[in-house]
């Protein structure tokens, strides 16, 4: 009788007191997605956000026994905001992963915080090269300017394209874009008559593309971040560029699969160099953009949506080498990772924590009513060359 309630006791002890109410915290495994949310780029932390949610809803929220948490915080672009939502996660939530960062100022700023706390940081979306040597508890899923802009940069002068002017938005991203398209572009023979930069906060692409259109390039090789390649293209077919002879080229951002459809045939024919188009046919990418597509009321993945995508397998993947464990050791199995992406072969540099990818030359053009960007060509495996200086 007496044991019968001592057991009883314990049983009920355990069920609600307050070591079981640690048990349950113990067993969560919390990622801290700071995206921007609200602002001009909310169609990055819409993309993101939804890649990261389907990915959990096809693999399940539970790793190595531990109950996977995603805490989304909405930074609105600003850096000091994107630091001060890190800092809370990392004391208040104790989350596990920092993870997001829709642009390369967000990361910058954040990469101490990673640094002090020893919190592995996925960045994906920011893409300027020098991130990931901001910390060395930083990964990248989504890529890198330099990448992107030596594949035109090749492409073009084989293709006509001998007399360029650039046009990029001036900050880290732009300022790659434009010296790795550049380098490569007059290695290549090519030349580069006039280099522009368009502030990134509500920039005013009119009077810059009056420029250009008074130089006569054969072609604009331009950089602008995802969601603002609509407003460039509109102003592009405005002022007459394409009228005048003036062809646009320019890495994938710009024909970004998220808004292309609204551009128009102004776009149509523009050729561009990128990691991932929503068109890029295989199997793993068709089963991709069917499940997101259908979860998401038929919005179409971009180039973002798949870096949060793949950072999530990376994550899980690192989970269920360490057995749950984080911090460094989470950090180390996350090097070296390879796997099949939407966007095709993958691999994580274990010495760089930089993405490893093809990069595929594409055309914009139409199928059945809408406007893809399609791919002819592959560059395999492309390092960062930013790394290399
Ligand atoms: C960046 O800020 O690093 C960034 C943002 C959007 C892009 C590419 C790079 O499309």
């Amino acid at each position: 009788m007496q044991k019968r309630f001592f057991l009883r006791t314990v049983a009920l002890a355990a069920l609600c007191g307050a070591s079981g109410l640690s048990l349950a915290q113990d067993n969560a495994f919390k990622i801290g997605l700071i995206l921007p949310m609200t602002g001009p780029f909310a169609s990055t932390g819409k993309q993101i956000e939804a890649a990261a949610r389907l990915y959990m809803a096809q693999n399940g929220n539970t790793v190595a026994g531990k109950k996977v948490e995603l805490i989304v915080k909405d930074d609105t672009g600003t850096p000091d905001v994107t630091k001060r939502l890190a800092q809370e996660l990392v004391v208040n939530d104790k989350v596990g992963v920092l993870a997001g960062f829709g642009l390369t100022p967000l990361a910058l700023a954040t990469a101490p915080i990673a640094t002090q706390s020893k919190t592995p940081l996925v960045v994906m979306a920011a893409a300027t090269s020098s991130i990931t040597e901001a910390s060395p508890f930083i990964i990248r899923t989504s890529f890198t300017l330099p990448q992107a802009a030596v594949g035109i940069a090749d492409w073009a002068p084989k293709n006509g394209i001998k007399k360029v002017v650039t046009l990029v938005s001036d900050y880290g991203p732009g300022i790659d874009a434009e010296k790795f398209f550049k380098d490569r572009f007059l290695f290549n023979g090519g030349q580069v008559v006039e280099s522009l930069r368009v502030p990134l906060r509500n920039p005013d692409f009119a009077p810059f593309l009056q420029k250009v259109r008074d130089a006569k390039p054969d072609a604009v090789f331009t950089f602008v971040p995802s969601g603002a390649g609509a407003a460039l293209m509109k102003q592009f077919s405005e002022r007459g560029l394409d009228k005048a002879g003036i062809k646009l080229i320019g890495t994938g951002d710009v024909t970004d699969d998220d808004i292309l459809n609204s551009m128009g045939d102004v776009a149509m024919g523009v050729v561009t160099s990128h990691h991932y188009s929503t068109a890029h046919n295989t199997p793993t990418n068709r089963k991709f953009v069917d499940a997101f597509m259908k979860a998401n009321n038929n919005l179409r993945p971009n180039f973002m949506a798949v870096g949060g995508y793949d950072g999530m397998h990376v994550i899980y993947e690192a989970l269920k080498k360490t057995r749950g464990a984080g911090g460094e050791a989470l950090l180390n199995a996350m090097k070296g990772q390879i796997f099949e992406s939407p966007r095709g072969p993958m691999f994580i540099d274990a010495q760089t924590r930089d993405v490893v990818h093809n990069i595929y030359i594409r055309r914009v053009e139409k199928k059945d009513g809408q406007l893809w960007n399609v791919e002819f060509d592959t560059i395999k495996d492309v390092k960062d060359p930013g790394k290399a200086r």
